[in-house]
């Protein structure tokens, strides 16, 4: 009788330990990476110190690395932390309030020798803690994100950085295009011209998968700190059924579509394009007032951005290409722009640049992505 009870005393236990560990085991591989962070974290787009010199140093960009240098460095985004926490999203500022000049953002380290990028203390604090989670302060694309996990982190730096735009607006005033790190704002559904932005068009994806970013691209990634979504990721939740191309091959569709229309609309005015301020992709450099006849453009072979502004790849009749800034073409030299701020390819250009410049062809929100494109298709009409 003793005996049988101490036998079943010991399967119990033994019954609770195995499921005790069994959960711990199961929750450590959800949330601990496997493999080697510090590994994966080099072979990433964020050990890239090359880009934190071109972009945060103020040898490279004077006071701009007060700027660029909050998201594409350690020592800046340090820096700009508590300020963004604080409801000020705008650049690097001293600790009195002023304008970081050279000599302070020199002390922050944002120099070419002492300049580092996203290092493992950028994200994490003492103990590997995210230094952000769950809720995001006002981004410097001008809205916030709540109740994104540990997304909320990612998104500080992957914005459109260029303030709140008004959708319907029938002049933006500017030829701003939005910056390459246009995640957050089509995660969660923001800043589109066209369609109505003000209401809420957040994916499921941002808010219904514990941490958005972070759940697909480490926690469901088989490649942890390189931050890359396997392959597979959408089987995860949606059944083996589900591939990235599902969503990727329409979304690029309209792409196209969108492209083809704006290049149609450039093709008929192309008669009154003169002159042009020409960029050159190879030396970083501009040529004033550079002729170009109008007639001879046979395509637009590209939208992009140059310097933060929308730009065009023209390809000429005899297969030259010349690159131009859509603020930067003129009809003579010291004459009228081709195209004026209102025209409506240019806010077309920043919605075709918001899709593109995400990087997931309309996987982070699907249904924004098609809608967003098919509202500027209508407006293109
Ligand atoms: C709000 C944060 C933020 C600010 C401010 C910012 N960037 Fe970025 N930038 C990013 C992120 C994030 C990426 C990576 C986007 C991606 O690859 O999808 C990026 C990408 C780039 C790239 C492309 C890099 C590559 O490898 O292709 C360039 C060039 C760039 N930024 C220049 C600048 C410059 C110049 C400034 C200042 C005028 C600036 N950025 C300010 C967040 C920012
Ligand atoms: C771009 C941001 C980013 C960078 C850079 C980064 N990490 Fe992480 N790391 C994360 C996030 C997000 C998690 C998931 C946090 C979690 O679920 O606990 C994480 C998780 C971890 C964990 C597991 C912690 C835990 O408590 O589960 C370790 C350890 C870790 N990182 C180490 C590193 C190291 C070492 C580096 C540098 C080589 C690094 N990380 C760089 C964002 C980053
Ligand atoms: C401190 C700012 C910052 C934070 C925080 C940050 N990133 Fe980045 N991320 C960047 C910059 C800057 C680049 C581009 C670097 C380059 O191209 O040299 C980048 C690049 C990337 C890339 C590669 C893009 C490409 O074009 O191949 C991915 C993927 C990425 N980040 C995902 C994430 C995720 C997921 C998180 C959150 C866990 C995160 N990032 C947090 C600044 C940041
Ligand atoms: C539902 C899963 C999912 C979520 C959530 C998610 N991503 Fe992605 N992300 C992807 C997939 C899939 C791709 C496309 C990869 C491809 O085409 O190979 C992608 C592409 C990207 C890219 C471009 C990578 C490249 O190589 O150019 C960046 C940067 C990125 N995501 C960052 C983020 C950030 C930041 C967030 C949160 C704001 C986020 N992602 C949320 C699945 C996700
Ligand atoms: C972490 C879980 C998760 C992953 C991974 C995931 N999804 Fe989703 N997805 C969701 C949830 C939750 C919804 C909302 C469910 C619903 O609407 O029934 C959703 C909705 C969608 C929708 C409809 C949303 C819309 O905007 O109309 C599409 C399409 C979609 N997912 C495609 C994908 C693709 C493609 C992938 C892989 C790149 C993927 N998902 C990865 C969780 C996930």
């Amino acid at each position: 009788m003793r005996k049988r009870s101490y036998m079943k005393l010991f399967a119990v236990c033994g019954v609770i330990l195995f499921f005790a560990v069994a959960l711990m085991l199961g929750r450590s591989s959800a949330a601990v990476p496997q493999g080697n962070p510090a590994s994966e974290w080099a072979r990433s787009k964020h050990a890239n110190r090359e880009t934190a010199i071109a972009e945060a140093t103020v040898e490279r960009r004077g006071t701009t690395a007060a700027h660029c240098g909050r998201c594409h460095s350690e020592q800046g985004f340090l820096a700009w932390l508590p300020q963004l926490l604080a409801g000020d999203p705008g650049l690097i500022k001293k600790p009195d309030g002023s304008a970081a000049d050279v000599e302070y953002l020199s002390r922050l380290g944002l120099t070419v020798d002492r300049v580092q990028p996203i290092t493992c203390r950028t994200c994490h604090g003492e103990d590997f803690e995210p230094r952000i989670r769950d809720n995001t302060p006002i981004l410097p694309a001008g809205f916030d994100a709540w109740a994104v996990g540990e997304g909320a982190l990612c998104m500080t730096c992957h914005n459109t950085r260029n303030g709140r735009i008004q959708w319907d607006t029938a002049d933006p005033g500017r030829y701003t295009a939005p910056h390459e790190s246009a995640q957050a704002d089509v995660i969660m559904g923001k800043n589109s011209f066209f369609l109505n932005d003000t209401v809420d068009r957040a994916s499921a994806h941002a808010l219904f998968t514990s941490d958005s970013c972070v759940t697909c691209h480490l926690v469901l990634g088989k490649n942890g700190h390189t931050f890359e979504p396997s392959e597979t990721v959408c089987a995860n939740c949606h059944g083996p059924s589900m591939t990235i191309q599902f969503v990727q091959k329409p979304i690029e569709a309209l792409l196209d579509q969108v492209k083809a229309a704006i290049e149609r609309r450039i093709l008929a005015v192309r008669d009154r394009i003169g002159v042009v301020r020409k960029w050159d992709p190879a030396t970083d450099q501009y040529t004033d007032n550079f002729p170009l006849d109008g007639r001879q453009i046979a395509k637009v072979a590209e939208i992009l951005s140059v310097h933060g502004q929308i730009a065009f790849r023209f390809t000429l009749a005899d297969g030259q290409e010349v690159y131009a800034r859509a603020g930067e073409i003129w009809d003579k030299p010291d004459g009228q722009r081709v195209f004026a701020t209102s025209d409506p390819i240019i806010r077309a250009c920043w919605n075709y640049l918001l899709i593109e410049h995400d990087g997931s062809l309309g996987v982070h929100n699907p249904s924004f992505a098609r809608d967003v494109l098919t509202a500027t298709l209508n407006a293109l009409r």
